[in-house]
């Protein structure tokens, strides 16, 4: 497959081709990922709970993540690779600039932030000095403390109102593409509606631009449980190889997510 660009997400969203993305922390998966045709991979803070057995993502650093996104990028040279911003690294925009350099020089093409139009600054910031954005709304691990456990968020019309108003802010501030987590259905849809940028969901229904899975949910090996916005591909497809290949085809083909795996 030809290399991943930021322009080429762009354009499947203008022609209505599904993204599809998962989350990589080493040289091995990402090597199959991108043998199976993933368009792109984040190299997640998610690995505070699926690599290094906490109970949310906080203690992960911006060397943790760099470190991870070396060995991603060592597999898999023509992936498109985002690096997540890690809690309290981005709270302005002189640290956000600071230590997303450090993920870019590692090898991410992309680095991701979770908040809403309190990052305009930031954003602003990072794209002016070429370091391309991706933002995050929803449910935002790094608040779970916030939010009082990992829950459904923009359920209210209020909260929902929001999230789109942050959308169009952090587009506005220069960010390329925006990750949506555990959010109705209905409001993930009007996101990518207003919005030019692609949009990625999990756990947001099958009308986001693309979809994005933690690696170890798509073969059930998650820490604790499997979500409901998840699902074993590993159980139908029998080998790692062909569950990723699966997981490709049925977000591409729109059989994933399905209405089981939607909140409303
Ligand atoms: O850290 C992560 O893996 C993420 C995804 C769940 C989107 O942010």
């Amino acid at each position: 497959m030809a290399k991943i660009t930021v322009s080429k997400l762009k354009k499947m969203k203008q022609e209505g081709e599904k993204i599809t993305s998962l989350t990589a922390y080493d040289a091995s998966f990402s090597s199959l990922f991108e043998q199976q045709g993933i368009h792109a991979l984040l190299v997640g803070d998610s690995m505070g709970m699926v690599l290094q057995g906490g109970s949310d993502t906080l203690a992960v650093t911006n060397q943790d993540i760099a470190y991870h996104t070396r060995c991603v990028r060592a597999g898999a040279k023509d992936t498109f690779v985002i690096a997540d911003m890690p809690f309290m690294t981005y709270s302005n925009p002189a640290d956000a600039c600071h230590n997303a350099a450090e993920l870019m020089r590692a090898g991410a093409n992309m680095v991701k932030l979770e908040g809403g139009e309190w990052l305009y600054p930031a954003i602003e910031s990072l794209t002016q000095q070429g370091i391309p954005v991706c933002g995050h709304l929803g449910l935002t691990p790094q608040s779970v403390h916030v939010f009082g456990g990992f829950k459904i968020q923009g359920r209210t019309n209020e909260a929902a109102e929001k999230m789109i108003h942050d959308a169009k802010a952090l587009e506005a501030a220069g960010a390329q593409l925006l990750v949506l987590e555990c959010i109705p259905s209905e409001l993930a849809k009007a996101i990518t509606e207003a919005v030019s940028i692609p949009t990625i969901g999990i756990g947001a229904g099958k009308d986001t631009d693309g979809q994005i899975l933690v690696m170890h949910d798509l073969v059930g090996i998650s820490a604790g449980y499997i979500p409901k916005f998840s699902k074993n591909f590993l159980l139908e497809a029998g080998s790692m190889p062909e569950a990723v290949k699966k997981y490709i085809d049925d977000v591409q083909s729109g059989q994933f997510p399905a209405p089981e795996h939607e909140f409303n």
